[in-house]
């Protein structure tokens, strides 16, 4: 039998930062018609060894082969040259302009005479690309037009479109509703027929299994190994991207649930948001399931005055409140933490510790209304422990964070405000296990000091392992409420479908 040869090998590759080594001799193989996952945990390296590939940053020391050659890659059109195309863990549209002049951005088709561009054939290109993978939308469709989920199919048609030989995914799930999720599993299958090689990016251990023939692991930016999905098991996977086992991942605590915090009745929002009613007792954490669009989110920010309510009322431990704004909100106890974290005021050229206290600078001002800097740095601190952000300091600008650890960040900004209810939309999505459970231990502390918590969340064994009680949404309606012995995937979907028996 003839041994087949890796379309790509990466050797020793080396990348540091100031302060940071990010990659230290890492290896990694890719063969084409397979799709490699490429794994670790928040940090590890992942992101940085891929803009390498792709042409982003250069590497300090390695050797990368393509189809067997040594390649030295100085840019993002030389990758691409090379046939190597990545879609970014942020996306990278340019959003005023169209679906087809996204796709063709940098590598526009001009008439032969003129050099005038040939609008006419990109936009029939596209047009065509688009039907491919079955995403009807027109081509000449502003991209701020579209949601996070069509912009994210966009990404996917503009790697395709260069006829890459390898093309990186970095977590390209994260935004997409489960439809989407199979319509892309669907392309990727494609790819791989037609001999592509597929490097993934997930933090959704599901996928692996679903769509991955091999992972490579990485941890702390070093290469941990490399192995066939089906020789596998997910707890083995676990422990090579921590370094331990991991018992118990959804760690649950019961605790003496105090008074109702928070009456939700009759809410209404245009037609988003149906008659919801609910209610949230101290030391209780409310799970909100739903599919994607069944309103939880609508109904999230409702609350939280971002969206003006058109009729219902909130009472706050007791007391009937007006919330017209964020603002409002705030004071009365409430913090929402929105599932779109990449929008939700991360101020990139700050440091961890300022876009940590942001919100809550209140706190630290001592007698003479000066802000006491150690104070604050010591809860800072104290944070970024607990939730094992990965930072060389407290002073560290965010924007050299990972995806996975900037996320962090922003979690422990709402909590640090220490609100009595604290909803929490979608809080683990592109978070690593290790980080997860961490989240689900802080959520724990949160209920023990008897706040409310509500947390919206798409992960069903999440939902089922951390909720005190369960509230289904459907169509913008509560459809059932179930507690948290009488849960089930099965009992949920149904719900979640509105298909009660
Ligand atoms: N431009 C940069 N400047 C400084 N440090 C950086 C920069 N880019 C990445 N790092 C650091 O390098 C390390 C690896 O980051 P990387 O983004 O590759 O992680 P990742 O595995 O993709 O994580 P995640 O799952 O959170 O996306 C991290 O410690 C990160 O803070
Ligand atoms: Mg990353």
């Amino acid at each position: 039998m003839e041994m087949k040869k890796p379309l790509l090998e990466m050797n020793n590759i080396s990348k540091s930062f100031p302060g940071v080594k990010a990659l230290q001799n890492v290896n990694l193989k890719a063969y084409g018609g397979e799709v490699l996952a490429l794994l670790g945990e928040n940090g590890a390296g992942k992101s940085t060894l891929m803009k390498i590939l792709s042409g982003v940053y250069r590497k300090d020391e390695g050797k990368i082969r393509i189809d067997g050659e040594e390649v030295e890659i100085c840019g993002i059109k030389e990758a691409e040259k090379l046939g190597v195309s990545i879609i970014h863990q942020e996306l990278s549209l340019l959003p005023n302009l169209t679906i087809y002049e996204n796709i063709f951005l940098g590598n526009e088709e001009y008439n032969g005479f003129l050099r005038k561009v040939n609008k006419k054939s990109m936009k029939e290109k596209s047009e065509k690309l688009l039907d491919s993978i079955g995403f009807s939308i027109k081509a000449d469709t502003l991209v701020e037009d579209l949601n996070v989920g069509e912009m994210q199919m966009v990404e996917i048609i503009k790697a395709i479109s260069k006829h890459s030989k390898i093309i990186i995914m970095d977590e390209p799930t994260t935004a997409l509703t489960d439809v989407e999720t199979v319509k892309l599993f669907e392309v990727i299958r494609k790819l791989k027929s037609e001999g592509i090689a597929i490097i993934y990016i997930s933090h959704r251990m599901d996928e692996i299994f679903q769509i991955c023939d091999k992972v490579n692991v990485l941890r702390d930016g070093k290469y941990i190994g490399d192995a066939k999905v089906s020789e596998v098991s997910k707890d083995d996977l676990i422990s090579m991207m921590v370094g331990r086992k991991l018992e118990e991942q959804f760690p649950y605590r019961e605790e003496e649930k105090g008074k109702v915090l928070l009456k939700v009745s009759n809410l209404n929002f245009k037609d988003k948001v149906k008659d919801v009613s609910f209610e949230v007792r101290s030391g209780e954490i409310l799970g909100i399931a739903g599919l994607m669009g069944s309103g939880r989110t609508e109904t999230a920010k409702t609350v939280f005055g971002e969206y003006k309510k058109t009729s219902g009322e909130i009472c706050i431990d007791g007391k009937k409140v007006k919330i017209n704004s964020p603002k409002d909100a705030i004071k009365s106890g409430i913090a929402y933490l929105s599932e779109d974290r990449k929008k939700e005021g991360l101020i990139l050229n700050m440091s961890v510790a300022n876009n940590m206290s942001l919100c809550n600078l209140n706190k630290y001002e001592n007698s003479i209304k000066k802000i006491d800097k150690k104070l604050e740095t010591e809860e800072v601190k104290k944070f970024i422990e607990k939730l094992s952000v990965k930072t060389p300091s407290h002073k560290q600008l965010i924007k050299n964070l990972s995806g996975g650890n900037q996320q962090k960040v922003i979690i422990a900004k709402w909590v640090m405000i220490s609100p009595k209810i604290l909803i929490i939309d979608e809080p683990t999505r592109g978070i690593d296990v290790g980080a997860k459970k961490e989240i689900y231990e802080v959520l724990n502390e949160l209920k023990k000091m008897g706040k409310a918590i509500i947390m919206i969340s798409s992960d069903m064994p999440e939902i089922l392992g951390i909720s005190d009680r369960i509230l289904v949404m459907s169509e913008g309606k509560v459809s059932g409420e179930l507690l948290r012995n009488e849960a089930t995937q099965e009992n949920i979907m149904k719900y979640a479908v509105n298909m009660q028996n």
